[in-house]
């Protein structure tokens, strides 16, 4: 089966597949035996989604490919579409897939026959990522209904913000949004970070995704980090149960303050660690069809 939106998953669903990345977690061995190819197709660049989806299926005994996109006949003008139907010709048995269109995946449902994982489309979906923070938080509070949390930052750019917003919404969480002016986006509950920040009991903060952006940033590093970055003094605000989340990569100094990356609170690579445990679950669902 393809996992490729959140919003394609009842809650239910979604609670199973934690309580799978748990069992993966606390020693629970599924062995493909080699016999179970995974493909990782990144068409933008990746560090942790790729190479933990890699770690994932060798993990469960698959074997994996993984694509170099610069060294590729996209150089000579293949499409997306003729790409992945390639990967699925040589005999792969799922595709990891990250592209930088919005819904990519549209154009390859229906026509590629076997499991498509979305590792990240645009600026819309990132399922595993935002499952793995689902995960990281279960593990700290237990549950998910009455808690609050703070995403601050570029909401506009941001995959994990879109689909972390719409499922802990739908999980019983308060969702807060903080950020510059020029990254708002219409609909959301936007407080200012230092009104709030004794509140929550989650503080996510995103990159500035500069990548995306058609025109710079309005303010400078030192103005942004002064306004919205998460420093010891607002982390001193904090309640004494709150947790610090990112998805990564981060850029300390900006959104985040150096000391704060590691901090307490943090709990930025467990959120890394458990990204494998979730990615495990998700092949083993895909592969399986069973969820
Ligand atoms: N969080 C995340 O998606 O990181 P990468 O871009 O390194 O995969």
């Amino acid at each position: 089966m393809n996992i490729l939106n959140l919003d394609d998953f009842s809650v239910e669903q979604i609670e199973k597949i934690l309580n799978l990345a748990e069992e993966f977690k606390n020693g629970k061995k599924v062995d493909y035996e080699g016999k179970k190819v995974i493909s990782n197709l990144f068409f933008e660049p990746s560090t942790r989604t790729h190479y933990s989806f890699d770690m994932a299926a060798l993990r469960l005994g698959c074997k994996t490919q993984n694509f170099d996109s610069g060294n590729s006949s996209l150089k000579k003008g293949e499409s997306l579409y003729d790409t992945v139907k390639t990967f699925e010709m040589f005999g792969t048995d799922a595709l990891v897939i990250r592209h930088v269109e919005n819904e990519y995946y549209n154009q390859l449902v229906g026509k590629i026959n076997i499991p498509i994982l979305n590792a990240g489309d645009g600026t819309g979906n990132h399922p595993s990522q935002s499952l793995l923070d689902l995960l990281t938080i279960k593990q700290e509070f237990g549950k998910f209904e009455g808690l609050k949390i703070v995403i601050v930052g570029d909401i506009k750019h941001s995959r994990v913000a879109h689909t972390n917003i719409k499922v802990m919404q739908r999980l019983g969480m308060t969702v807060y949004i903080s950020g510059p002016e020029e990254y708002k986006e219409e609909g959301y509950n936007y407080v200012e970070l230092d009104e709030i920040i004794d509140k929550v009991d989650i503080v996510m903060l995103l990159r500035v995704q500069h990548e995306r952006h058609s025109t710079s940033m309005q303010e400078t590093v030192e103005e942004y980090h002064k306004a919205y970055g998460l420093n010891k003094q607002r982390v001193d605000q904090m309640k004494p149960t709150s947790i610090i989340m990112h998805p990564a990569p981060f850029n300390r100094g900006v959104e985040i303050a150096d000391d704060v990356v590691e901090c307490e609170k943090s709990r930025i690579f467990k959120q890394v660690q458990n990204g494998v445990y979730v990615r495990m679950a998700l092949i083993h669902v895909a592969l399986e069809e069973n969820i």
